[in-house]
């Protein structure tokens, strides 16, 4: 698959990163530290999602957090110009659901498109990069919404693909089904156009009282808008909602970094690949980490270069 090479784009595309929540389900881990910021091996779990929002592309990013916790994303991340990005923050006082992120950001979103990441999601994989490019050019010029389908054994926690029995096309997109129809979880990743706002704000609560993800991806297929695209063996999603996910999400990171030397999520690193910021910028990032493995990782891909 080939990077779709697009040349009148109508729309731009925003990123939200959302990381508010409770995190009751990784107590006592999160009683004082919030979930998105608990370490994946060597990086804060927010790394992961932010990477995916760098590899497509996206540098303008919101990121949604709880009121007690906002400073110390600020500290971690600051206003995203030491990796040459633009962060804004929001507050979510209370857990109202994920389509709320699109009302807490309408302003932040104006009139362009966004690409929804829940901020405890880790994704990593043979071209997801063109995938994310591709998914959100595509997004930009036809309209509508699209996200993904990837197999696991326990549909049942997650927003789970309907297909149709005969066609495999997508007949609803189910919230934590007791009897899911298919085991295709959908991922914590979500482009859509710019009506998502609207749409967001006419979704009424579920019985658990939160404005559900789901209800509005049923929204856009209704409309003959929502694109599903299924992942395959090439792709690797962990979403660390339980310690025992979040030790498999680690232990996965710390295999491969051993074994191919590639880092996964390294942001300095995707920023530099990616031609937000250039070669003595990423220098001062790595010095800046001083003598940690992470810190000699991004030094060691300007050595590479000069080979
Ligand atoms: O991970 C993918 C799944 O995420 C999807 O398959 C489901 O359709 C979707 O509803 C969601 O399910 P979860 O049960 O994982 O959602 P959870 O309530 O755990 O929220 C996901 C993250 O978003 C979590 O890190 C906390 C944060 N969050 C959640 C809510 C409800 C917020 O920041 N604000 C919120 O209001």
């Amino acid at each position: 698959m080939n990077e779709i090479n697009d040349s009148k784009p109508t729309k731009k595309t925003k990123g939200i990163i959302l990381a508010g929540g409770t995190g009751t389900r990784l107590y006592p881990n999160t009683i004082v530290v919030s979930k998105q910021l608990l370490p994946v091996y060597d990086k804060p779990l927010i790394y992961y999602p932010l990477s995916v929002l760098l590899l497509a592309r996206i540098s303008d990013i919101l990121v949604i957090t709880t009121r007690q916790d906002q400073a110390a994303y600020k500290h971690l991340l600051g206003d995203g110009s030491k990796i040459g990005i633009n962060i804004q923050y929001e507050i979510q006082d209370r857990p109202g659901g994920l389509a709320e992120a699109f009302i807490l950001g309408e302003e932040f979103i104006g009139d362009d498109n966004v690409c929804l990441v829940l901020g405890d999601n880790v994704l990593y994989g043979d071209s997801l990069s063109r995938l994310l490019c591709n998914t959100k050019k595509k997004i930009e010029r036809d309209g509508g919404a699209a996200i993904f389908g990837y197999p696991v054994k326990n549909p049942e926690a997650f927003g789970v693909v309907e297909f149709d029995k005969d066609t495999r096309i997508v007949k609803s997109i189910e919230e934590k089904p007791e009897e899911p129809k298919s085991n295709y979880a959908v991922p914590g990743l979500y482009f859509y156009d710019n009506r998502v706002v609207e749409i967001a704000k006419a979704v009424e609560p579920s019985a658990r009282g939160e404005k559900e993800i789901t209800s509005v991806n049923n929204a856009y297929l209704e409309k003959g808008e929502l694109s599903v695209s299924l992942l395959g063996r090439g792709m690797t999603w962990f979403d660390t909602g339980t310690p025992k996910n979040m030790y498999k999400a680690g232990g996965f990171v710390k295999t491969v970094q051993e074994m191919q030397g590639y880092y996964i999520s390294c942001i300095e690193e995707i920023a530099w690949r990616k031609g937000f910021i250039d070669d003595e910028t990423l220098e001062l990032r790595g010095r800046e980490l001083g003598n940690t493995e992470y810190g000699q990782y991004i030094l060691s891909l300007l050595e590479e270069k000069k080979k």
